[in-house]
């Protein structure tokens, strides 16, 4: 019992903390999930939005010609496109801290 107690504050305390610190492969899940289906991660070619890899090393955004910076991407994730649907209110700041670190290794 009172292990069962411990090892549910230790998960609590790891969550919390976890919060913090964003997580590439949680975004990496988020990824498969929200946005493999429109964009491939690991080359540059079109799928039905850009490619992704290697976003952060390409100076600009091929949809708007903003520099690629965390406010911008996260600016393209929480506003869409023409053909890219919003992620304001799909995603939370978590998923999208995520996001943004897992966007970073491709
Ligand atoms: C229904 C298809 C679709 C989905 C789902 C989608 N996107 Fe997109 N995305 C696009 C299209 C199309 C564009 C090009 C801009 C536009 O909409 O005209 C784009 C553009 C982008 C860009 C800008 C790339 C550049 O170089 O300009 C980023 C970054 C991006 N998407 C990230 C994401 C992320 C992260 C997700 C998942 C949370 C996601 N997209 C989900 C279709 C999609």
């Amino acid at each position: 019992m009172r292990g069962m107690i411990l090892g549910a504050l230790v998960a609590l305390v790891g969550a919390a903390a976890g919060e913090q610190k964003p997580d590439a492969s949680k975004g990496n899940e988020t990824f498969d999930e929200q946005c493999s289906s429109c964009h491939y991660a690991d080359r540059i070619d079109d799928k039905v939005g850009p490619g992704l890899k290697w976003l952060y090393s390409k100076g600009k955004l091929d949809a708007n010609g903003k520099p690629v910076n965390d406010a911008n991407v996260l600016g393209m994730i929480n506003r869409g496109g023409k053909q890219m649907p919003a992620f304001k209110n799909t995603l939370t700041e978590e998923d999208k801290s995520n996001l943004l670190a897992y966007l970073k290794t491709l």
